[in-house]
């Protein structure tokens, strides 16, 4: 079976979420779980569920992103991955470190992207009176949060929502989302997935 690596900075709830999803007749299966903090709450998950983890702290490198990635690489290429799941991971890759894994890379962002690349989104959303939020997988390019999308889910944003409020209405989806997409594509299937959970008539 295909072997996927998850990187994740902080509760890997995702890297939960896909872990659970990769049994039975599915494709792929976890090969390590990786994370640039040591104290990232997912390793200790990840242990749990008998998935080999890694981490790299990215602090003793400073600015210094080429010789973090270089460290980085390591543990990932020992665990000979087939594919790569960010899900959570906070760190910006560089763009020779992205084309190591061109295509191969997956990432699960919390808007409906092209809207609100970066930090923030949910409060971003909000702010602009959106009706509609969501969360966008999609295939990891040089450009940050920009590459081909593969999946999206929506959700409504309600009346006094907050970030927080917004946010525990999303990770849910994105629960759902994130395997759906991982297995199409360790399928071989790259089109567009649609998820609307609470609203009627979405595209
Ligand atoms: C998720 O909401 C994910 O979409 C977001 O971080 C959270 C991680 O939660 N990712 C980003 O913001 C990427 N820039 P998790 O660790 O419980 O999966």
């Amino acid at each position: 079976s295909l072997r996927v690596a998850i990187l994740i900075s902080g509760s890997g709830s995702n890297m939960v979420a896909l872990a659970q999803s990769m049994q039975g007749d599915h494709p792929a299966r976890p090969c390590l779980v990786l994370a640039n903090d040591p104290a990232a709450g997912g390793l200790r998950k990840a242990e749990d569920m008998g998935i080999a983890t890694a981490a790299v702290d990215h602090r003793p490198f400073g600015g210094d992103r080429a010789a973090f990635e270089d460290a980085l690489l390591r543990p990932l290429m020992d665990a000979h991955p087939d594919l790569i799941a960010l899900a959570g991971f906070m760190r910006v890759l560089t763009p020779e470190f992205v084309a190591r894994f061109e295509g191969r890379m997956l990432n699960i962002h919390p808007s409906l992207l092209p809207k609100y690349r970066g930090l923030n989104t949910h409060a971003r959303a909000i702010a602009a009176g959106d009706t509609v939020a969501g969360c966008t997988v999609h295939e990891v390019t040089p450009a940050l949060d920009d590459g081909p999308i593969l999946g999206q889910a929506r959700v409504p944003v309600l009346q006094g929502d907050t970030a927080e409020s917004l946010a525990a209405r999303v990770l849910p989806m994105e629960h759902r989302l994130y395997p759906a997409v991982l297995r199409r594509v360790a399928m071989g299937e790259r089109g567009l997935l649609t998820l609307t959970d609470g609203m009627v008539g979405s595209a």
